[in-house]
């Protein structure tokens, strides 16, 4: 009998791809995504790669009453991954409350209905860098203090680990691993998934390939007056596929009581910080397309650089990231 996972957002871009590898590694998955910035035809393409058309279900979780009725039809469910967010800093900032409520009632609801309906909850959040603002030391480590969240975006996923936190304290049934993730790029090998924001993309790697393929004019550059070796921001760029595999090593871990508190922080991150012009020159020389780029001013909130100490992920959840980005010496 195979385990039945919740994955909420599982249309977007990294629930996709983790859709896929829970189903190769024999999970039955049932998805719920509101399609805010996804599309249907994804189901249709993870389908064509693994063989096996996922559960879907067009539902919106701050919709406490249609989530209820949706997790009466599936009391087996064994475990929740939670994507589903908004998660575009800038459009936080303009409207903070849209995010608060999104991001924080859709998860209050899942763990209040969950509860009531007594499923067990393996639950696997997706955090993210940002909780850690600009660090005091590099490479970044889960030990190291949360800041002041950047923009609105930022502090919901720092109020949601929170919340999570705190539920675990009272909750015997509810046990969590958070993941703070990098900055995750790339698609799935067959083409067939990928980074397919609705409307202009505010992340760097979609909008590189957006102007690679002709859809955007130009890329801007956002500031080379950075203390950084070129001058540009530094992040830690992670294979979105292996960010998608820690997912289900998380998810086991927690299946089978392997974790040691009931709940767990992990970075995942490849270790290595790239520079804005090094992932530029990478793509264009793995690519052989010239990329019609230039300097802008600074983007409001970015921090200057942040990588990850992955020793915590390396050791306890025995993962590490397969691929960096290439080529090495540029
Ligand atoms: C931000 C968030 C991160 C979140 C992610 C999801 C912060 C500090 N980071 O990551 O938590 O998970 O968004 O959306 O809140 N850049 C350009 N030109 C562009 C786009 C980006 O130069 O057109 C630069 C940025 O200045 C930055 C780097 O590329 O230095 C990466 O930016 P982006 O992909 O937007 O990710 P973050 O801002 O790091």
């Amino acid at each position: 009998m195979k385990q039945k996972i919740l994955v909420t957002g599982g249309a977007g871009y990294i629930g996709s791809h983790t859709v896929v590898e829970l189903q190769q590694s024999g999970f039955e998955v049932i998805i719920v995504d509101n399609l805010s910035n996804s599309q249907k035809s994804v189901i249709n393409s993870i389908e064509k790669i693994t063989g096996i058309k996922p559960g879907f279900e067009e539902l919106d979780l701050c919709d406490s009453v249609k989530l209820e009725s949706f997790l009466k039809k599936h009391p087996d469910i064994k475990g929740i991954i939670h994507f589903a967010a908004y998660k575009a800093v800038g459009e936080s900032v303009n409207n903070p409350l849209k995010y608060y409520r999104n991001n924080l009632v859709s998860l209050i609801n899942l763990l209040e209905i969950a509860k009531k309906e007594e499923i067990d909850v393996n639950f696997v959040f997706s955090s993210s860098c940002t909780v850690y603002g600009e660090p005091d030391k590099l490479p970044v480590d889960e030990n190291a203090p949360v800041k002041k969240a950047m923009s609105p975006y930022g502090n919901t996923k720092q109020i949601a680990e929170e919340i999570l936190y705190d539920t675990v304290q009272s909750e015997r049934n509810l046990k969590v691993i958070a993941l703070r993730y990098f900055n995750p790029i790339g698609a799935h090998e067959s083409g067939l998934i990928g980074e397919l924001p609705i409307g202009p993309p505010d992340n760097l790697v979609p909008f590189i390939t957006q102007t690679a393929a002709g859809i955007r004019s130009q890329l801007s550059v956002f500031g080379n007056d950075y203390n950084t070796l070129d001058g540009t921001c530094i992040r830690d760029y992670i294979y979105v596929v292996d960010l998608a595999k820690a997912h289900v090593i998380a998810l086991k871990r927690l299946l089978d009581n392997r974790n040691i508190t009931p709940y767990e922080v992990f970075n995942l991150g490849t270790g290595t910080g790239n520079t804005v012009l090094e992932v530029i020159k990478s793509f264009e020389q793995v690519t052989g397309n010239k990329l019609n780029y230039t300097i802008t001013k600074r983007r409001a909130g970015d921090i200057e650089k942040v990588w990850a100490d992955t020793q915590r992920a390396n050791d306890i959840l025995g993962w590490t990231a397969e691929k960096d980005l290439l080529p090495k010496k540029i």
